[in-house]
């Protein structure tokens, strides 16, 4: 969609949200349009890893609140709103590949909620952080809620959403919500996705779906389905790959299959 750009280098994707006069604020239509692009590149095999960022000087200030009016103000359009919302924080959260939010600016509201979504977050300076939430008497999505919390733990996501308070990176470093400051967050970004996409994706991909399941709470996860996964990597073409290369002391060339 034109207000969202996707770039791809090899294994790489960068994501960019691409409305910078407006702070990348997300639209209803951008919603709807990055949810789609997280399910198209979860069926990219040769995909390996996501970065999101934003363009300009902002990750994302949040929902547009200049669309609130017309929709998201009576109960019909704010269920659609909300599922829309809903389904692209699922889109990211549950794609099969890592993902890293690389934060310059402002990263408010529901950036925080796609910051959040995302495996890793990576912030520099500039990175601001905040949920000015009960600013303006929203609750904010269960799923962004959620995952605010597996991330940084019960008490500073209360803080978070309690206070509606600006932090700065160190802040938000301290709380867990930045794993690492940086002066080139996309050069970092780039690094650790080198590292991630030369790993096994199908390993990763297993991990990454038993880890957000148990975060969740979910030990309902059945062990005919942590089966299926361990065994989807161990009968693969990768797994024997993996243990020639380890023979053979040479770095292992991963197909995802
Ligand atoms: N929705 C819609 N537009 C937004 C926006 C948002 N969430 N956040 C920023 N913008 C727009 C501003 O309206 C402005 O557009 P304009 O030039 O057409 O008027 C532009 O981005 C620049 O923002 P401005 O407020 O002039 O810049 P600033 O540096 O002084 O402040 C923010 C930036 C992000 C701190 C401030 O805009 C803000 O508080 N935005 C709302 C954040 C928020 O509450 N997000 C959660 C929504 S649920």
């Amino acid at each position: 969609m034109d207000r969202i750009n996707v770039t791809h280098n090899g294994p790489i994707a960068l994501v960019t949200l691409n409305r910078p006069q407006q702070n990348n604020a997300m639209s209803l239509a951008m919603w709807q349009g990055l949810a789609t692009i997280f399910q198209e590149l979860n069926k990219k095999t040769d995909t390996r890893v996501v970065i999101l960022h934003g363009a300009g000087t902002s990750f994302c200030a949040g929902a547009d609140i200049s669309e609130f009016g017309k929709l998201r103000s009576s109960p019909e359009n704010l269920g659609v709103y909300q599922r829309a919302v809903d389904d692209c924080i699922e889109a990211i959260t549950s794609i099969n590949k890592p993902t890293i939010a690389a934060v310059t600016g402002y990263c408010l509201g529901g950036g925080c909620g796609l910051a959040t979504a995302c495996d890793f977050r990576l912030g520099d300076k500039s990175a601001q952080f905040g949920i000015p939430a009960a600013k303006l008497s929203i609750v904010y999505g269960a799923s962004e809620t959620e995952n605010l919390l597996s991330v940084v733990g019960l008490p500073n996501a209360k803080r978070i959403l309690f206070m509606a308070e600006r932090m700065d990176v160190d802040q938000a470093h301290d709380m867990g919500l930045v794993d690492e400051i940086a002066d080139d967050v996309i050069a970092l970004a780039n690094q650790w996705a080198t590292t991630m996409s030369e790993l096994a994706p199908l390993s990763i991909a297993g991990a990454k779906t038993l880890l957000n399941a148990f975060a969740k709470g979910d030990r309902g996860l059945s062990a005919e389905d942590s089966g299926a996964l361990i065994r989807h990597a161990s009968l693969s073409e990768d797994y024997t790959e993996g243990r020639a290369a380890y023979a053979e002391k040479r770095t292992p060339i991963f197909k995802n299959r």
